[in-house]
């Protein structure tokens, strides 16, 4: 399949699908504890309608898909959407994102499916600490889904958004854990998408705090190589099994080499994780679009895409703060 280059010139080869925005958990950052709206369910996009849209994806170029949420186990029979885009031509890579609060009886069909990676939200090692930070006592259930991916050696990563007053003591023991285990622990910069808009955080802990955080312990980490597109810097502890990463999501350092797309639960198509949806796919669906029309507007949107997410964001303007939860969007 040829690939198709963005305006400026970044290759578009993956997408990113948030399957559903309901979720299990409250994680503080991403939404607030009430007064959730939901959306209704006639407004998602339908098993059927996301891999019909994976197919015309895959027939422009793109190769590489994860699922996210919201949490994408909270929509049943999510595994037999994995086998539909699995059958797919064109698509190579499948990844996952995940609470892991469900996760661990499906780990074994994940890896016959040959999932290529986990991504687990984890923000601390601590029961008493995630209690508070995800409003739910779910710890030792997403523990157990961190066993069975590792036993199942399915590589694995941890996203843990970095919060000051809430698990900076869980910094070094998440590097700790890399010693033993061959986990790509990775600390992300908090972004503003919390669901209330009721803060725009002042970001105390850029990804370089963090680091000179780690180094104060760790005086030898060492930088090793990034991946092509990837989002997050990458360094080991000598010596430990796995790696150690930090993503700039809100410094936005990495736009120059992205090659991603996203479309939220509702089907709204994002060129740009910052941007405001740029291309409405569920209602071209439902009103009736071919797959040549489908094709040609995912095309216009690849080639207007903005450089970065500080134009992305100033395209909103002031009546569309960045305040959506990370739920619809699939981080
Ligand atoms: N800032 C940074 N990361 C966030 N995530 C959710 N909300 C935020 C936020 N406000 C992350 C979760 C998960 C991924 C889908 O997005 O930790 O790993
Ligand atoms: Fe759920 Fe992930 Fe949001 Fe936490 S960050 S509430 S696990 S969607």
């Amino acid at each position: 399949m040829a690939t198709i280059f963005d305006n400026h010139g970044r290759p578009v080869t993956y997408a990113r699908l948030a399957v559903t925005d309901r979720c299990n958990l409250r994680c503080y950052y991403c939404m607030p504890e009430e007064g959730i709206h939901y959306l209704p369910k006639k407004e998602l996009l339908t098993f059927e309608e996301i891999e019909r849209l994976v197919r015309v994806l895959a027939a422009l170029g793109i190769r590489k898909i994860r699922l996210t949420g919201g949490e994408p186990f909270v929509r049943t029979d999510l595994m037999a959407l994995i086998r539909k885009i699995r059958a797919i031509g064109g698509i190579e890579e499948i990844h996952l994102t995940t609470n892991g609060v469900l996760t661990e009886q499906h780990v074994p069909e994940l890896k016959r499916l040959g999932i290529r990676s986990v991504n687990l939200s984890l923000d601390t090692l601590d029961r008493e600490r995630f209690k508070i930070i995800t409003r739910r006592d779910e710890f030792n259930r997403v523990w157990a889904t961190l066993q069975a991916l590792l036993a199942h050696e399915i590589p694995v990563k941890i996203n843990a958004v970095v919060m000051e007053n809430q698990n900076i003591a869980d910094l070094l023991p998440m590097v700790a854990l890399t010693k033993d285990q061959p986990v790509s622990v990775r600390f992300i910069e908090e972004m503003p998408f919390n669901g209330a808009g009721a803060h725009y955080p002042v970001l105390n802990w850029t990804y370089q705090r963090v680091l000179n955080h780690l180094r104060e312990s760790y005086s030898n980490l060492e930088k090793i190589k990034d991946e092509p597109h990837g989002t997050s810097y990458n360094y080991r502890v000598p010596g430990h099994l796995g790696t150690v990463g930090v993503i700039a999501a809100f410094s936005r350092t990495f736009c120059g080499t992205c090659n991603r797309i996203r479309v939220t639960a509702q089907g709204q198509l994002k060129t740009c994780l910052y941007d405001n949806g740029v291309l409405d796919l569920k209602k071209e669906m439902r009103t009736g679009a071919s797959d040549q029309n489908l094709r040609a507007a995912l095309l216009a949107a690849f080639r207007q895409r903005p450089a970065n997410g500080w134009e992305a964001e100033g395209r909103r303007g002031t009546n569309h703060p960045v305040n959506e939860s990370m739920s619809t969007i699939g981080g």
